[in-house]
């Protein structure tokens, strides 16, 4: 009682005419101490649930402008707020595989859209076709939203859309989303850097797609970084076994998670040696990032990670 009082001490006179209920004076009495967020903890210990402010997302999308957006990895939650007002706002929107149905599902009904991903057993568009799509849309007075997953400029091919659309002369604007390594570490409860486990965090596609068809092994295995494969299911053998030849310690921690930030994220840890048979014995799904670097131990210890019961965790030695 007293620590209501007290409350009420602070509160205009017209916020506690404005509470009909005791609980309601509760609830906007600790909003209006903690600011508006969506759970305060009360002093008696009990969370306590509080509307959220209602947003007003305002803003231009322009006819004639390319806005490449990026949809983050999949928790619709975790899209941006910039990224949501231009797909409920945008006349025609372009997007590919990684892009899930709870962000679609914010295009208004009627509004333009295009799929552009890999169809199953067939190619993705080619890149060319996707170019002249978007210029078209656009030299139609089109606002145009080009979706992508994750971050547009991380592994998105986003640099040959802009040089397109430069070619055109045709605006754009990019809009970033949550990439794939941030939403992985969220999803198990750890870092990307920490200053105890990696100064540098690097982020290599497993697509080993330079000339010689191999990743600099020797710059990759180093103990004070984090390295992030991405398109790398396939790979974890190779990866394994070039690092381990470059240096790197057989217990050295890796970790896999598939589909991170969605309800069927899936993960499995374990060491250098280990993980080609641990994948073998239980095969994740695609998409999955692959983390490298003493920051997994991590893992084991953190109270985010408990929280996470899909996380099939096996610290690494
Ligand atoms: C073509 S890259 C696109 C990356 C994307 N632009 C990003 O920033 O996350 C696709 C790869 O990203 C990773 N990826 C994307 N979404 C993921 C998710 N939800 N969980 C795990 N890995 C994901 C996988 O390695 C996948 O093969």
């Amino acid at each position: 009682m007293r620590a209501l009082s007290q409350l009420k001490s602070l509160l205009s006179p017209e916020l506690l005419r404005r509470a009909q209920r005791p609980r309601a004076l509760g609830q906007a009495a600790f909003s209006r101490l903690h600011g508006l967020g969506h759970i305060v903890r009360s002093p008696f210990g009990r969370s306590t649930r509080v509307k959220a402010p209602t947003l007003t997302l305002d803003g231009e999308c322009r006819a004639g402008r390319v806005y490449l957006v990026g949809a983050g990895s999949g928790d619709v939650e975790l899209l941006t707020l910039k990224a949501a007002r231009l797909l409920q706002q945008a006349e025609a929107v372009v997007y590919d595989r990684l892009v899930g149905d709870d962000v679609l599902a914010l295009i208004p009904a009627g509004h333009e859209r295009y799929y552009v991903g890999k169809a199953r057993g067939h190619h993705s568009v080619p890149q060319a076709e996707i170019g002249a799509l978007l210029v078209k849309l656009a030299r139609e007075g089109k606002s145009v939203v080009r979706l992508k997953g994750g971050d547009p400029g991380v592994f998105g091919r986003m640099g040959e859309e802009l040089a397109a659309l430069a070619e055109a002369g045709v605006e754009a604007e990019i809009v970033p989303g949550i990439t794939a390594a941030s939403a992985a570490a969220a999803g198990m409860g750890i870092p990307l850097t920490d200053r105890a486990h990696a100064q540098q965090l690097r982020f290599v596609t497993a697509q080993l797609c330079r000339k010689d068809g191999e990743p600099d092994w020797a710059e990759l295995a180093r103990q004070d970084e984090t390295l992030i494969f991405y398109m790398g299911l396939t790979k974890v053998e190779a990866i394994c076994a070039g690092l381990r030849r470059n240096g790197l310690p057989d217990d050295w921690p890796i970790m896999l998670v598939a589909n991170a930030s969605l309800p069927e994220q899936a993960s499995l840890v374990g060491s250098l040696a280990d993980m080609p048979e641990k994948l073998a014995a239980s095969p994740l799904p695609s998409p999955c990032l692959i983390v490298v670097g003493s920051v997994v131990r991590m893992v084991a210890t953190s109270p985010a990670a408990a929280q996470s019961a899909r996380a099939e965790i096996s610290p690494p030695r």
